[in-house]
């Protein structure tokens, strides 16, 4: 079984390469097909995997290319997780809403339009290669913004499910304070992708959140950046993503005084990097565990061992609304726990969501229909009606000065800028 990876030259890859290898008998693996334009990084990048899969007596050949098309055909499953204009664009992402006093971010807010303005045209073209080359594949979207490039993709007709880590990542972690198998751990989880509660949380069918939040609730808050108190009021597990809303002013003050995230990354990839090329390195490095990424490969095995053994489990992933939040469109795509079989994901019913949380959803999902248009159409008034919509800027004049600022700085990504 060949699984692709377009965008495999990430310093990501190792991270799935650990998965692939410690869950091979959930998903039987024989070839790994990453596609990447960098070669340098591809090299590298292909190498420690190679050795990390001969390490652990892994049988899957690593096959390292440049073309889409040689990739991806015959593979059963195709994960997308490339970056459009790599650190130095997210940079400017994080960076220049700033200088409006608005929150720097790659996915939420202004950096999160740029971000897909940027990046819904590549994929599309990358997606219409996967069908014509491997047309029963599912491919799997981890390339930001997941929400609104799972949209696109689901749009163009693509057979296409939209992932995240925060989900697994919450439910490793409640696991691990509740003492019990993660397997054991089920979430109420509801929202858009970066946009999401835990309204409950399972241990063997039985809701323990509460017992959670007054045991762990401060601690998360923390963790969160979120003030102690606010998860114990709410009743709530809001994901690090709400800070950017329920901590905004706050975040931007924190932003304008450090380095930017992408800076941070980039300074890591480096390391990664020289990692990657040492051939003494045979396992996932350490400082991978640094990045934001944590559990995706858990996630990627799972879900794609789902489709394609259609196991029918649930698993926290983006897709069509379909009725599911009676507030949004059927077309919106919304990130919830669904029944995974060989058909697809199904949202499972979801309880009526509260004010507090359907009134953020709604807003931030008539952003993303927004979004995609402009990022299908281009236009400098339909990227600042996105930006008007979004409720992080919502000023006419800030969504003025910004779409300017952010058509200037990626020019070179958006041929009609
Ligand atoms: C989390 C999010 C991803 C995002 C990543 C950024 O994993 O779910 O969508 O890409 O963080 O991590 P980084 O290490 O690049 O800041
Ligand atoms: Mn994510």
């Amino acid at each position: 079984m060949r699984i692709a990876v377009v965008g495999g030259g990430s310093t990501y890859t190792p991270e799935l390469v650990d998965g692939i290898a410690r869950l091979r008998d959930e998903l039987p693996v024989t070839e790994l097909a990453l596609i990447d334009p960098d070669a340098k990084r591809l090299g590298l990048v292909a190498g420690v995997s190679r050795r990390m899969l001969a390490h652990a007596g892994h049988p899957a050949r690593v096959l390292a290319t440049s073309s889409v098309e040689e990739g991806v055909a015959g593979a059963r499953a195709v994960l997308f997780q490339l970056r459009v204009g790599g650190q130095a664009a997210r940079d400017v992402d994080e960076t220049l809403p700033l200088r409006c006093g608005c929150v720097g971010q790659e996915t939420t807010g202004a950096g999160g339009l740029a971000k897909a303005l940027r990046t819904v045209p590549v994929v599309l073209e990358i997606a219409d290669v996967v069908r014509a080359v491997a047309p029963d594949a599912w491919i799997v979207d981890f390339t930001n913004p997941v929400g609104i490039v799972t949209r696109a993709l689901l749009d163009a007709g693509h057979r296409v499910i939209g992932l995240c880590n925060v989900a697994i990542g919450l439910q490793r972690r409640f696991a691990a304070w509740l003492g019990a198998d993660p397997a054991r751990v089920s979430l109420g989880h509801v929202g858009l992708n970066h946009l999401t509660w835990e309204r409950s949380v399972l241990l063997d069918g039985e809701d323990v959140l509460p017992a959670l939040l007054r045991e762990h609730g401060d601690e998360l808050a923390e963790s969160l950046g979120l003030r102690p108190g606010l998860l114990r009021r709410l009743g709530v597990v809001p994901s690090y993503y709400l800070r950017y809303f329920y901590a905004h002013d706050a975040v931007v003050r924190e932003q304008r005084s450090k380095p930017s995230r992408a800076a941070e990354v980039a300074d890591m990839e480096a390391r990664l990097l020289a990692l990657y090329a040492d051939p003494a390195v045979v396992t996932k490095p350490e400082l991978l565990s640094e990045r934001g990424g944590a559990f995706y490969s858990e996630a990627a095995v799972a879900l794609i061992a789902s489709l394609l053994g259609d196991r029918g489990d649930t698993q926290v992933v983006n897709v069509r609304n379909d009725g599911t939040l009676p507030f949004l469109g059927d077309e919106a795509v919304i990130e919830v726990p669904a029944a995974v079989t060989a058909a697809g994901a199904v949202p499972l019913p979801v309880a009526p969501v509260e004010p507090l949380f359907a009134g953020l959803i709604a807003h931030v999902s008539a952003y993303e229909t927004l979004a995609l248009d402009a990022a299908l159409h281009g236009g400098a008034d339909r990227v600042r009606d996105a930006l008007l919509a979004h409720p992080l800027i919502g000023q006419d004049e800030t969504a003025e000065e910004l779409t300017e600022l952010l058509l200037t700085a990626n020019q070179a990504h958006l041929p009609w800028a």
